[in-house]
């Protein structure tokens, strides 16, 4: 282990400097049973993605789907980092997602829907059934709301089959959507509206979660206000009801604006709408998340790459095939839904379970009754959930009869003892798991082990993904070898099909974000002098398992969810009282991290506890539940530089109970020990150490 002192000194600001760590792990090998089944076993497929047989490696994803066009140019490199991928190639998702599998199956669950109010039965929608029900959409947002190839959509819902429905509709017609999660305000809803320029937005009146009827409607109404705060006119919502005929909201519709999809559908009722024919470089969709700045960025995913590139991965790590029954926790609103919930499954004729509820609600049996009635046998969530789930339910898994042939884990580096638990508790000694690391802007899996090929080892990632060649680069764009030791920057050597396009709008942060920190030579149209910066630390040990220490930029990931520190201080500073605030990453048990917020309010304020309560609803309202700060510590000021920055390492410490470092340097010294003295109480604190080797990552933005 590296000396504490020497750790704190390099900076604690972010969250690969707070990672905990575990000792290596032996190898666990994968079950036989699992391996006599596998999509992937064939030790040929090494040589097939090696890195001289790049890029035409990926001719093998492109080819799991059917093109109108077959491509001619597999990669183009001429306007880096602009890559364009299967060039000249024709083809429609909806179309490869849908209608290709209606001569085989179309009397197959193409999604299963579970209801949580569990005396509300599971509905089963067949590949036939959604064909229909695509088509009808599609046909309401052509000839009702007159949407074409390119034009933008907001979809805020909830997890409720319509949700995709209505994403196949958009991807039929070449309309670009953008899914904000159910879970986030109507501000923020607004506010990703108005930066994809979207006059369209699709809700649903409501839905059920832990136990609670939501008002999801109501949200509409601030995200059209919000919007035209920020010069974009929304002019039709389209509401789904969660009951056909029933309205759930208690906000009353607006004549002329809102429009429920159920009687807008009347008059589409079985019409058919021919798939449109689109450039596989044609934009399918926009997820927004969170950077180093303010704003949310809209991560701007293609047409042909990203589908060839999450079906062949849905296809070789999660195992799908069309007879296997798959769930994937996550929701839709983030792009682990949109990958491995939706596109890739469904690509692959896959069965693809959606779950409108919270995993322990009613009780921590929940989850395991579900996958015991749909016989699931792939399961896929997050180290949060699996945490809660045991400390919620630890003997829960036992009490009912599934099998779990394969799992996944993704959102957060899980730490060994959590890691044991899901294999010999929920997968019964028998599942395979993979521990799946990847981004928002990378359309899917990076590392990954090959569930049928290589053996696992608890929290690591592990190796890379099938034709991606990554490196750890230090500060001096030295490349850390395996087994140095040494934690650096995570890079990727070169493009791959499921890699966003660009930021929507904004080229230049697409750049400056991803790849000036380590672009060799900007002239050069090869793509080795482009290496992608993912703003992850990470170690690279001998074997080459990839183990991921957490963000490097000023990204907090709670429970799996990127949130922005720089937003969340946006917030604070709306409520009149503060006059500067700083939000640092504090290690939790369940979620990983959790924000914590520092501020220092403006004088004469009298009453503090309003202050922080206000922070605290301001944050819920312009961001969202999720980004509830863990606690705020009101202080008399926040640590400083002689040049005015605000010393986040120093407050990111105190708050992991890490060494703070020389800190005689700072304009105000000594606010350190009186905010320590305040967060830590006075009496002997036992330091945590940091990383066994931390290095300065510098923040790229
Ligand atoms: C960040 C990306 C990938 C879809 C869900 C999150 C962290 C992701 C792992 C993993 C350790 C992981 C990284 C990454 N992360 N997967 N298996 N092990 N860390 O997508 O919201 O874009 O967040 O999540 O820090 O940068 P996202």
């Amino acid at each position: 282990m590296a000396d504490p002192k020497q750790a704190a000194k390099a900076g604690a600001e972010n969250e690969a400097h707070i990672a905990v760590h575990w000792r290596e792990e032996e190898y666990v090998y994968p079950p036989a049973k699992f391996i006599g089944q596998a999509n992937l076993t064939d030790p040929a497929v090494l040589e097939r993605f090696s890195e001289k047989n790049f890029p035409e490696c990926y001719r093998e994803y492109a080819d799991m789907l059917d093109w109108d066009e077959y491509w001619h140019t597999t990669l183009d490199t001429s306007n880096p980092q602009f890559w364009k991928w299967f060039v000249g190639g024709k083809l429609n998702v909806s179309y490869n997602c849908v209608d290709r599998h209606l001569k085989k199956y179309k009397n197959k669950a193409a999604l299963i829907f579970v209801p949580e109010p569990e005396d509300e039965p599971v509905y089963a929608l067949t590949y036939q059934e959604l064909y229909t029900r695509v088509n009808e959409v599609a046909a309401v947002l052509r000839e009702d709301c007159g949407l074409k190839t390119g034009d933008r959509v907001t979809i805020h819902m909830p997890m409720i089959l319509e949700l995709p429905i209505t994403m196949l509709a958009c991807a039929r017609l070449g309309v670009v959507h953008s899914v904000v999660f159910g879970g986030f305000s109507g501000e923020a809803a607004g506010l990703r509206a108005a930066d994809s320029g979207s006059h369209v937005m699709v809700y649903a009146d409501g839905y059920y979660r832990g136990g609670k009827k939501i008002d999801h409607k109501a949200s509409a109404d601030i995200a059209v206000e919000m919007a035209k705060k920020e010069g974009q006119k929304v002019d039709k919502i389209l509401v789904w009801r969660r009951h056909r005929g029933q309205y759930m909201s208690a906000k009353p519709m607006i004549e002329g604006r809102d429009y429920f999809m159920d009687d807008l559908l009347k008059k589409h009722l079985r019409k058919k709408v021919a798939p449109v024919s689109l450039d596989s470089e044609a934009p399918l969709f926009l997820m927004y998340t969170s950077g180093t700045t303010g704003k949310p960025k809209g991560c701007q995913h293609r047409t042909g790459g990203y589908l060839a590139y999450v079906t062949g991965t849905s296809k070789y790590y999660q195992d799908i095939h069309p007879e296997d029954v798959y769930w994937c926790m996550a929701d839709i609103g983030w792009i682990t839904g949109h990958s491995y919930i939706v596109y890739g499954p469904l690509a692959l004729g896959g069965t693809s379970v959606i779950f409108e509820g919270v995993p322990n609600y009613p009780d921590s049996g929940r989850v395991w009754r579900i996958a015991e009635q749909l016989d699931v046998n792939i399961f896929h969530t997050s180290p949060t959930a699996i945490r809660m789930l045991r400390k919620t339910g630890p003997d829960e898994p036992q009490k009912y009869n599934y099998h779990f042939k394969h799992m996944t884990t993704v959102g957060e580096p899980i730490e060994p003892e959590t890691w044991r638990w899901y294999y010999e508790s929920v997968g019964k000694g028998e599942a395979v798991i993979v521990d799946t690391w990847w981004q928002t802007e990378t359309g899917g899996f990076l590392c990954t082990t090959k569930p049928g090929m290589d053996p696992m080892k608890a929290g690591s990632a592990g190796p890379p993904a099938l034709g991606i060649y990554p490196a750890i680069y230090d500060e001096e764009n030295k490349d850390l070898k395996a087994g140095s030791g040494k934690a650096g920057n995570i890079c990727i050597r070169n493009p791959w099909p499921g890699i966003m396009q660009t930021i929507w709008g904004d080229n230049d942060r697409f750049t400056r974000q991803y790849y000036t920190k380590y672009c060799k030579n900007p002239k050069s149209t090869d793509w080795r002098d482009w290496p992608y910066f993912a703003a992850d630390g990470a170690v690279l040990p001998a074997d080459g398992y990839f183990r991921i220490l957490g963000r490097v930029d000023d990204v907090i990931n709670v429970a799996g969810h990127r949130l922005g520190t720089k937003e969340l201080e946006a917030a604070c500073l709306t409520v009149k009282e503060v006059a500067e605030a700083a939000v640092v990453p504090v290690v939790d048990e369940i979620k990983g991290r959790m924000p914590v917020v520092y501020m220092a309010l403006k004088p004469g304020v009298s009453d503090p506890q309003r202050v922080e309560k206000e922070v605290i609803s301001v944050i819920e309202t312009l961001i969202g539940k999720i980004a509830r700060p863990k606690s705020i510590h009101v202080v008399s000021d926040l640590p400083k530089t002689r040049s005015g920055k605000i010393m986040r390492r120093v407050l990111a410490a105190i708050s992991n109970t890490m060494d703070v470092g020389d800190v005689t340097t700072l304009a105000n010294p000594d606010i350190v020990e009186e905010i320590r003295k305040q967060v830590q109480g006075t009496g002997p604190v036992q330091l945590k150490e940091g990383p066994e080797d931390v290095k300065l990552f510098g923040s790229n933005e």
